[in-house]
């Protein structure tokens, strides 16, 4: 196991946390109905449910906060970040939304009819329900090896070409834009080559159709171009994020990943007629075009964070803290998701419970005994989350991944907190013949695609 590099950075500031007792845990757990995302924060001690938000500020960002502009329009604050996409990203035009779903809310809402489909490698969950909203049908074209947890291949976050020019031939019109996701959250945090994202942009051109970025990782993508591409090595990260954007005609953007802020999201385009085509939907949903429902404030510390995602030794220590997690739980026999992804570790929980059938949500199983043992909260990617009803006949379809993922939110867990993570997870590992249950919904919420949130579940044994 190679150890993690150092941490490049040193705490100002402290958040305590604490680790509840045994019986707590229990209490704990059947107040939140067994889902994580019911539990209360102060119940956990290491909390990997995401990335979303969590990390911590620098010292540059909090300054940068106290320079925020609250004029309702055109303030400074727009203006700077307005500057850092340019720098960054080298987009003209820039939409401020709240969050990812929204800057989703406003490309999809606005470009995307009923009947569509939308060929993209693997969205992620609220993208696909943004999909699913506005009527229309991802079509997923991954390569496979996505779906080989163990093989080892630098860039399984890869669209496949051959199925996606199959979906351009099979749905034509009915096309409104191709999407990727960098990285790709849904199939394990896996990275984009920069040869794909220009093959993909090609044949987008050669079909006459917009490419779009889900660029909420892309920072982590860029670091594993430079150390996984050999035409890319003597290239800056920050070259490298330039050249990818330079292959698309826009990107949504959940700031709140590799941006490194708690809150905002971004539409960034390249042409004022699309910028133009999006903008009343901002103004119906987020707020004046200028702001889209975040604080000045919010504009300022993004616009620094911008800047600070493409410090090499920053993404160094980040990706080798979570590679240090990956190799220990693997050393434990832990099947995970290989090689390991950019924010998170993903492990097979499917393998991990080969006797309790995917229907009985054993990733969500696994999120419940991890919290059991250690009060670590990460969260179950798996039939809860991505399950399909057949159009036709409304059966169930089971995804082809039963992952649960262990997110590590930037600037905030020290190494030495990964190895508390990797004991409490080979802990499980080791009992988990002894685990004999199931999970049964108890509430569903009636909308699709958001189950695993609002969820409400109950064990039964098996
Ligand atoms: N796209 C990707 C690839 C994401 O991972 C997320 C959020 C979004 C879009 C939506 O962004 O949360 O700002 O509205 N993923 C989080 C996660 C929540 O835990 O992976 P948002």
């Amino acid at each position: 196991m190679q150890r993690a590099l150092p941490e490049p950075f040193r705490f100002k500031s402290i958040e305590r946390i604490h680790l509840p007792g045994r019986e707590e845990r229990e209490q704990a757990l059947r107040e939140a109905h067994y889902n994580m995302f019911a539990l209360k924060a102060r119940d956990v001690y290491i909390d990997l449910l995401t990335d979303s938000g969590t990390g911590a500020l620098s010292k540059e960002q909090w300054a940068a906060l106290m320079l925020g502009d609250e004029s309702y329009a055109g303030a400074d604050s727009f203006f700077r970040l307005k500057d850092s996409v340019k720098e960054m990203l080298g987009f003209d035009y820039i939409i401020p939304a709240h969050q990812g779903r929204a800057a989703e809310n406003i490309l999809i809402g606005s470009l995307v009819k009923p009947g569509d489909f939308i060929p993209i490698n693997m969205p992620f969950d609220t993208t696909r329900a943004h999909m699913f909203n506005a009527q229309a049908t991802p079509v997923n074209c991954v390569v496979d090896a996505a779906f080989q947890p163990e093989l080892e291949q630098p860039f399984k976050g890869n669209v496949d070409l051959a199925k996606l020019e199959d979906a351009l031939k099979t749905h034509g019109d009915r096309i409104p834009f191709i999407m990727v996701t960098v990285t790709n959250n849904s199939g394990g945090g896996q990275p984009v080559s920069l040869q794909n994202l220009r093959d993909v942009s090609a044949m987008a051109r050669k079909y006459g159709k917009k490419l779009f970025l889900d660029a909420a990782r892309m920072a982590e993508n860029a670091f594993f171009i430079k150390e996984r591409e050999a035409e890319c090595a003597n290239m800056s990260m920050a070259a490298i994020l330039k050249a990818m954007m330079d292959t698309a005609d826009g990107a949504t953007i959940s700031c709140k990943k590799d941006p490194m802020v708690n809150i905002g999201g971004l539409v960034v385009l390249r042409s004022e007629e699309d910028y133009m085509s999006l903008l009343p939907r901002v103004v119906l949903f987020e707020g004046f075009i200028t702001y889209g429902g975040l604080a000045g404030r919010d504009l300022d510390a993004l616009a620094v964070g911008l800047r600070e995602m493409v410090d090499e030794e920053y993404m160094a220590h980040r990706l080798s803290q979570v590679r240090m997690l990956g190799d220990m739980l693997i050393e434990g026999g832990v099947p995970i998701i290989r090689p390991v992804g950019g924010h998170a570790i993903f492990i097979d929980a499917g393998q991990f419970f080969p006797h309790i059938p995917q229907k009985y949500f054993p990733a969500d199983v696994l999120s419940i005994e991890i919290y059991r043992e250690g009060a670590v909260r990460g969260v179950g990617l798996g039939a809860l989350a991505f399950e399909d009803k057949d159009p036709v006949t409304g059966e169930k379809i089971m995804p082809k991944l039963e992952l649960y993922r262990m997110a590590i939110a930037r600037r905030t867990y020290s190494n030495s907190h990964m190895e508390y993570i990797a004991q409490t997870v080979v802990n499980v590992y080791k009992r988990r013949d002894s685990i004999r249950y199931g999970l049964k919904l108890t509430y569903e919420p009636p909308v699709p695609g958001i189950t695993h949130f609002l969820a409400r579940l109950e064990p039964f044994a098996l």
